[in-house]
This record gives structure tokens, sequence and C-alpha cells, in this order.
């Protein structure tokens, strides 16, 4: 009763004429754009801009979801139980120590709203995945970001941000956009410095592409920690965007928090199906991560021939950087692309106005950006 009594006022004055209005911070936050999918005069554009897998799916798993169209009358399995033993056996990893969400997006929400209040903060790199802020501030915590001066999550500069009220660190390792990536000694050390109560995200939506031998895979950081959540997606490698299947591996307290505000049947029927079929394929996992093996470097040196800066990555795309020039920015070889029914990303809500980022495509597509961009520089280039 009192309580009631208490929130009364507080209540009144959110209330005006002008019919319902969002809690503070809401109508600040800049909602999730993702990569362009359509080219004028293009039915069918070549998308590039959203770092999905060009080889489609497992047909393994497409069949999986076909199957489950004969059961779309019921629930799905709530704890998408079936997934979590396959998902356990074949990372070895406990199965009640996980939990799946709608993308990995939606941990990250869940993180955000678990663990933030109003005067709370969470910290991020500078050109951090925009999904951290969202979720940051739609808990109504302050987003703190961290220089990133070379293009990569700097350890020092995202302690330095770090105070009793930060309750998140969210790191992508390989990062998005700069498919930058960070060693097991510096996230190592980033976990050793960080208070306990602060809980450590690492997000390893491309971690299937990296080859980097002194990557950090942040579940094996995760395994023996009490404040880190490791999250991995099925959109990426394993071709799944469209079904939205993510899963994190965290301490079973953090799990067991998160578990009470999910909803109730997050990761819908066809989904946990698809996936399950999609992590039993290791033929297309492998054919997804040589041709990225294959191309990703391909693609950086022929854009680094034509002049342009290419951000080293470990992920499914390049960071590349454009000139100033009049007719050679990056929004001059955007449209060029789109021009020709290429869709790439610009990353000007990244706050990285002359650069593109570039999905790897099958080998013809990327000839094609290639072919591209050399008669776009070469057109605009100052003549000798
Ligand atoms: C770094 C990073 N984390 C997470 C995601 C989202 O993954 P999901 O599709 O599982 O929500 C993306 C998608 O682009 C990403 O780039």
């Amino acid at each position: 009763m009192s309580d009631t009594l208490d929130r009364a006022p507080k209540l009144a004055s959110r209330v005006t004429d002008a019919g319902p209005r969002p809690k503070p911070g809401i109508l600040d936050i800049a909602p999730y754009v993702g990569g362009k999918a359509k080219a004028e005069g293009f039915a069918h554009p070549l998308k590039l801009s959203s770092n999905e897998n060009i080889l489609g799916c497992s047909p393994q798993a497409r069949a999986a979801y076909t199957e489950a169209a004969d059961k779309l009358n019921i629930y799905p399995d709530g704890r998408s139980d079936g997934l979590r033993a396959a998902i356990a056996q074949r990372f070895a990893l406990e199965p009640e120590r996980l939990i799946f969400g709608c993308g990995s997006d939606e941990i990250f929400t869940l993180l955000a709203q678990v663990y933030c209040e109003p005067g709370d903060n969470v910290v991020q790199g500078q050109y951090g995945f925009l999904a951290y802020r969202i979720a940051g501030r739609a808990a109504q915590a302050e987003v703190r970001f961290a220089p990133e001066p070379q293009l990569k999550l700097d350890v020092d500069e995202v302690l330095r941000r770090v105070d009793d009220r930060t309750r998140v660190v969210f790191v992508a390792n390989p990062a998005n956009p700069t498919g930058t990536w960070n060693t097991r000694a510096e996230i190592a050390r980033l976990h050793r410095s960080l208070p306990p109560g602060v809980i450590l995200c690492l997000d390893g939506a491309y971690a299937e592409f990296v080859e980097a031998p002194d990557w950090c895979d942040g579940l094996g950081m995760a395994r023996g920690a009490r404040n880190i959540i490791a999250t991995r997606t099925f959109s990426k490698a394993y071709g799944l965007a469209g079904l939205r299947v993510g899963w994190g591996y965290a301490p079973a307290a953090v799990i067991d928090a998160l578990d009470r505000i999910r909803a109730p049947f997050n990761v819908n029927l066809p989904a946990q199906h698809a996936a399950l079929a999609a992590l039993d394929d290791d033929a297309f996992l492998d054919r997804s991560r040589a041709l990225v093996a294959e191309e990703r470097p391909r693609l950086a040196s022929a854009l680094e021939r034509l002049g342009l800066a290419v951000t080293p990555s470990q992920a499914n795309f390049v960071l590349a950087r454009f000139p100033p020039e009049p007719g050679r920015t990056a929004a001059a070889a955007e449209a060029a692309l789109a021009a020709q029914g290429v869709l790439v990303r610009g990353l000007k809500g990244y706050g990285i106005g002359d650069g593109l980022r570039i999905t790897i495509g099958l080998a013809e597509h990327n000839t094609q950006v290639i072919d591209i961009l050399t008669a776009l520089l070469a057109a605009t280039g100052r003549a000798a």
C-alpha cells in the first residue's frame, strides 16, 4: 500500500496530455540500422553489407527447417534443450551454463537489463558493435567509449573508463566493423584488472573465421571465470542469420539471472532444429571457413594495391579506408558499387566516415568489387 502511494507522484509526473512517454533516454537512442539490402535497378543485388554467409547455409539445416514446417502449431522447447546438449558436447561445456537467444543480440540486451540500473555504466570500444550501446542505454546505463587509436580495442583505455558503477564491458573479438582482434594476453590482462563484479562479455560472433594463433577464444577464458560470458552466433559461419540463434556460456549464477527475464520461447522451433542440423554439418562449416581464409587476404591485398588502407581482419569482412579526395571517397565508392548492384556497408554510423566494410563474397564477387574500385580510382586519379 505505502509502496503504491510512494510511487504515485513520480508516475504522475510522466503522464502528459501528449500520451504515453518513454522512460528517460529511450528517445535519445539511435535505432539500429542494418546493412543496405536494396540497390536501385537491381532485383537481386549482391549483398556484401551485413557479414552474412555468401554460401547460404548447410543443406542439412535447410532440410531441418523445412521439416519443422509440420510443427508450427506447437511451442518450441523453451530451454532449447536439444541444441543445448549438442553445443555442450561439441564445445565441451556444461549444459547448465548455457543460454540461448534470438540472436546473440538478445543476450547483450538481457545482460544490460539484468545488471544495469540508472547511474551504472557499460564500457565498449570506440568503434564497438552498435547493439551494445543500444542494450546499455535501453537499461538506462551510461555507455562509455574507450578510444581505439589503432582501430582495435585498447585494454588500457577500457580500464581507464571502468569505475565502481561499471557493470558490463563488451568486447567483440574479432571486432565489428574493424575486423581487428585481441590476443589471449590482452584479454587476460583486461579480465585480471576488472573488479570481480563487472561482467566481461566476450562476443565471438566471428570466432570461426579466426586464424591468428594468439587470438583469445572467449569460451576457454569463460570456463574458469566467475564474471565472463562468452557469446557465439549461428548467423555468420553457419549461415543462419535469418533464423536468429545465438548462445552464451557463463557461470551458472549469471545464466540463472538472465533466464529469469528471458522471453519464454525466445528461440523459435524451426531455428532450433536448423541450428542443431547446422552444428552437425562440418563440411559446410569447413567450406565457409576455407572461402574466407582464401579470399580475405586476396581482397585485402588487391585493395591495398589500389592505395587504400586495409585494416588486418580476422572476420568475414575487411575494412577499407578511402582518401578524402573528391570522387574517391568512401561515399563515392559505395555509390559506384551500388550503381553496379553491389552493396557494402558505409560506416558513418560507427564514426568511420572514410571506411567501407566489405563482406567476403565468392571469388567472382570479390573480383567484381576490385574491378569496380579499380575503375573508379583510375578514373578519378590525378593525371601524372
Ligand atoms: C560483433 C557482433 N556481435 C553480434 C552480432 C549479432 O549476432 P546475432 O545475429 O547472433 O544477433 C553481430 C552481427 O553482425 C556482430 O557483428
